[in-house]
């Protein structure tokens, strides 16, 4: 097959150098034996438009859509799924002629990798995600669909999490507060969904959030544990997860859309991790 005729896909974003979307998708082409292309884009800021349909032009059928792409990218989806409208964001473009189909897999990749990867169960028990900005929209709808006891969303900006609580009230019983409002309360799973990590910080929780036996997920990853785990070990939770597993989950979730192929993930997770911490 000549590498006109070969379909393509990518990642854009700006930044994008450090995107490991390139690797997770090359693995999945071989392992599912899709014959594809998959590169990090950079794109210029307000350029997303056009460089979305000279992609389109050039066999272009598929993109992940990272920072500070996701709004541009939902506006310029020609559909979009339920989920993704009410996660008013999109992470997935799927081309197929004139129709550019937009979705978001965010929160998919949270479900698989706390439920299946971490044998995580959300039914019944109370949880709390901590943070209300995109990456928290993005996955209340899923964990909701769960049937949790409890979801209670904190946030720094408490208006953000009412927004938030109010805005997805009809999907389980769902609650916000700010982070003193916490002392007192207990969780299963405590979820930090804010972007503290990055900068090394960590939101002014309470002690004593970690109900016996439970569990402490940070949507960010690094080569170490993160502050929030850092904290969340020392508070008594019984395990500490980072977020490379949801990464490579929502990449299987946008490859399913494009290739209807799903792709193993196991050994793709592994693999990261092993580099990540080289
Ligand atoms: P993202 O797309 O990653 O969700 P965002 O929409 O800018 O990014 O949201 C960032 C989230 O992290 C917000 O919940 C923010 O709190 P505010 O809404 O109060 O701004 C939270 N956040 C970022 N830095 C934080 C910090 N140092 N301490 C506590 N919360 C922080």
């Amino acid at each position: 097959m000549s590498e006109t005729t070969i379909d393509r896909y990518a990642v854009i974003g700006n930044p994008i150098s450090h995107s490991k979307s390139p690797s997770i998708h090359q693995a999945f082409a071989q392992q599912t034996g899709e014959s594809i292309t998959y590169t990090a884009e950079l794109v210029e800021i307000g350029k997303v438009k056009d460089f979305v349909e000279t992609f389109a032009q050039q066999n272009g059928k598929g993109l992940n859509v990272t920072v500070p792409f996701k709004q541009d990218a939902f506006e310029l989806a020609t559909t979009l799924s339920e989920r993704a409208q009410r996660a008013g964001a999109v992470n997935t473009l799927h081309i197929q002629g004139d129709v550019i189909s937009g979705d978001t897999t965010d929160g998919v990749g949270l479900l698989n990798d706390l439920c299946k990867n971490h044998q995580q169960i959300i039914t019944n028990k109370r949880i709390l995600v901590i943070g209300a900005g995109g990456a928290v929209r993005g996955v209340l709808e899923p964990l909701l669909l769960q049937s949790p006891e409890q979801l209670v969303i904190a946030n720094r900006t408490v208006s953000k999490a009412q927004q938030l609580a109010e805005d997805f009230k009809s999907f389980g019983n769902i609650n916000a507060c700010a982070y003193d409002e916490l002392s007192g309360m207990t969780f299963d799973i405590i979820i930090n969904g804010t972007s503290a990590s990055l900068s090394g910080e960590l939101p002014p929780l309470p002690e004593k959030l970690f109900h016996q036996n439970a569990c402490a997920y940070d949507m960010m990853y690094a080569a170490k544990a993160t502050p929030f785990m850092q904290w969340a070990s020392q508070q008594g939770a019984a395990h500490t997860y980072d977020g490379l597993g949801m990464l490579v989950e929502q990449a299987a979730e946008s490859f399913f859309i494009w290739r209807k192929k799903r792709p193993e993930t196991q050994s793709v997770i592994e693999e990261l991790r092993k580099q990540l911490t080289q």
